[in-house]
């Protein structure tokens, strides 16, 4: 059986050789900040413990992999061996795979000797990182849930880390300010005010915009005004949740959309918008219409698109893999696929969406997100 320093060590030799992260992840012993853990499987949940399988908890904490460590509310170490949580709730706390950490530290260009704001505890690895490079007493981390800051805390702790944590819903007014960074691994579909109030004037925020991949760099200037772009369309974090659980809305909306049959149903000949792999077609749709959720499986007989709104409208593709004619269920007064083909539509007019064209500003008057090529702003 691997060590886990013989593990951590095999992770830091594929970071890149001149990566100042390499000292902090050859020396953070992950595993010990994910003893539990849920694996999705089919529709349910699935709870591991490190304890049973000591050779399965050191090649899972140290690949890079995102492991989801709370579903809704039950915590994986709170679970009972035979209550998985209901397949009602999403996932609400992970620890990132290390690879998209370092890629958020990155573009924040994060340097010995700044104070850095960690937005999102989970797991507590971004903090342990941030916390052995700077040293401690140049990291805050906040999480809205408190438990999670509590179990961090006490586990950053029994390898030395105690960096400041906080229990704070962080899209609010936060305890510190003066940040020359700030990293935020959970998603806002905006730049919370309160950021702006946090970070310095020239200082930087790394994060993602909600609903969408989309991962920006944003300079502030003051309280107020701050400019920035966008730098990948690849980085997607669990939305911003204002206490121990929500965004189940949206979940149960999903739940009605899964298999049920729609209120409407059409077979369709042409193709079959392919939000999967198309990801500009589908940036499109999530700029168009933020509270547009979609999402997609891929089953051993058919691939299933839905497309969802908060307020119940969905609407479902099935694309049957052996024979059958693919099919639109749909429920609800809005007309979510109309709003696809609206996109499709603006893409054949002004040509793909370039993610990297797209520019933030920030001001009195508004934020927006500008799609050069079409004269388009987006409110963000
Ligand atoms: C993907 S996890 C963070 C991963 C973590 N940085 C790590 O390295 O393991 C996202 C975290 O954001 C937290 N979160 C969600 N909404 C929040 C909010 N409004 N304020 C603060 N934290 C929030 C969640 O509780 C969750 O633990």
């Amino acid at each position: 059986m691997r060590t886990w320093d013989a593990a951590a060590a095999t992770s830091a030799a594929e970071v890149g050789a001149g990566s100042p992260w390499r000292d902090a992840v050859s020396r953070t012993p992950r595993h010990l900040l994910v003893p539990n853990w849920w694996e999705q499987d089919g529709f349910d949940w699935r709870l591991h413990r490190g304890v049973s399988d000591t050779t399965s908890w050191i090649d899972t904490a140290y690949a890079d992999r995102t492991l989801v460590t709370q579903v809704g509310e039950l915590h994986a170490d709170m679970a009972g061996d035979d209550v998985g949580p209901p397949s009602d709730r999403p996932p609400t706390s992970s620890t990132t795979l290390p690879s998209l950490v370092l890629r958020m530290f990155d573009v924040a260009e994060i340097e010995e000797g700044m104070k850095v704001l960690d937005l999102g505890t989970g797991s507590g690895y971004s903090a342990a990182l941030l916390g052995h490079r700077l040293g401690d007493d140049r990291v805050l981390s906040v999480d809205v849930d408190e438990y999670l800051v509590d179990v961090a805390r006490r586990r950053l702790a029994t390898f030395g880390r105690v960096p400041r944590m906080v229990a704070v819903d962080a899209t609010q007014t936060l305890p510190d300010d003066g940040f020359d960074r700030a990293v935020a691994m959970f998603s806002t579909r905006t730049i919370p005010s309160t950021w702006l109030a946090a970070v310095r004037s020239g200082g930087v925020i790394s994060t993602t915009l909600a609903g969408t991949s989309l991962h920006v760099r944003v300079t502030v200037t003051d309280a107020t005004h701050a400019q920035g772009r966008v730098v990948s369309d690849e980085a997607r974090f669990m939305r911003a949740r204002t206490g121990p659980e929500d965004g189940s809305a949206l979940h149960r909306v999903y739940l009605s959309a899964r298999t049920a049959e729609g209120d409407e149903v059409r077979a369709f000949d042409g193709d079959v918008p392919n939000l999967r792999d198309d990801r500009r077609l589908a940036l499109l749709l999530e700029l168009l219409h933020p509270t547009i959720d979609h999402r997609w499986i891929d089953l051993d007989d058919r691939s299933m698109v839905w497309l969802l709104h908060p307020s119940g409208s969905w609407a479902r593709a099935e694309v049957p893999k052996f024979g059958g004619r693919p099919a639109v269920h749909s429920s609800g007064p809005l007309d979510l696929w109309g709003h696809l083909d609206r996109a499709r539509q603006l893409t054949s007019a002004h040509g793909p969406i370039d993610p990297l064209s797209l520019a933030i500003e920030i001001d009195p008057d508004g934020r927006r997100i500008t799609w050069p090529a079409a004269g388009l702003s987006f409110p963000l």
